[in-house]
């Protein structure tokens, strides 16, 4: 039996957020380059894609490349930007058939030309989709995320636009990358490093987090509904007490 079976539809997460870890290790496994760990993940994001539209998920946010990865060898950085505008390329004609729109968050000006133009063409070409977001963090972090957030919100504070009393919490949200999405409720992250890494640091405030010790490129569909299960059989509290929350 799949495990899917288990899901309860009515309590899926709206929005699933994926540290896609350990390509490099799984690469090593086999005596080959890290690239080849990276170009193996691909199989990995169709898996989690195709899974979570399918179940119902709105929103999917995959890490796949971070503002310290530049700090990488130039030639991995080179091959992975080249993998990304291949596989966005190719991955069009499925993501219009499974209906699902793809969008980006990160400082994505700083991709290299070609990537940032592929990218554009294909959020553009997939815009009308409805079923899922797929949202791709590409030169993305948290810190840069914020730090270009205040200065937003700052500048508008010197022209007047906004008072300083009014800065709350929903103001915040609004000047981010994830502005329109919902916080995160499930935090997967691969490979069996607990950390975050730099990711969504405001928006995982409340986010179940879940560890697993696969290696990116062996992510499956099961591995998703795991996740989505384990997530079910926690509760959320929110700060409250369990009575609170059972006789609510
Ligand atoms: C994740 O796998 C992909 C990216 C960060 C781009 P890694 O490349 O970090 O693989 P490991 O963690 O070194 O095994
Ligand atoms: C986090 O993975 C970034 C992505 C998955 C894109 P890293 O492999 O870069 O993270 P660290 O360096 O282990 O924290
Ligand atoms: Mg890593």
């Amino acid at each position: 039996m799949s495990k899917k079976d288990l899901i309860d539809i009515k309590r899926l997460p709206k929005h699933i957020a994926i540290i896609m870890d350990g390509n490099g290790r799984w690469a090593k496994q086999f005596g080959k380059m890290r690239i080849f760990g990276h170009q193996n993940g691909v199989k990995a994001v169709r898996e989690a894609s195709e899974s979570a539209a399918e179940l119902g998920v709105e929103f999917l946010t995959l890490y796949a490349f971070s503002t310290e990865n530049w700090n990488r060898p130039k030639k991995e950085v080179d091959a992975l930007m080249k993998l990304l505008v291949e596989t966005i390329d190719k991955e069009v004609p499925t993501l219009n058939k499974n209906d699902i729109k793809l969008q980006a968050i990160g400082n994505i000006k700083s991709l290299p030309e070609n990537s940032y133009k592929q990218l554009n063409k294909a959020i553009e070409e997939t815009k009308n989709n409805k079923r899922m977001t797929l949202n791709l963090a590409l030169s993305y972090s948290s810190r840069w995320e914020l730090t270009d957030a205040i200065q937003e919100i700052a500048m508008k504070v010197k022209k007047g636009e906004i008072q300083p009393e009014n800065i709350n919490q929903d103001l915040i949200s609004s000047h981010l990358e994830t502005a329109n999405m919902p916080d995160p409720e499930l935090l997967i992250r691969t490979s069996g490093e607990y950390r975050i890494s730099n990711f969504l640091l405001w928006q995982i405030a409340y986010a179940e987090l879940y560890f697993t010790d696969k290696l990116w490129p062996d992510f499956r569909k099961e591995d998703l509904y795991e996740a989505i299960l384990d997530f079910q059989n926690r509760e959320r509290r929110f700060g409250k007490t369990s009575e609170q929350i059972l006789n609510a």
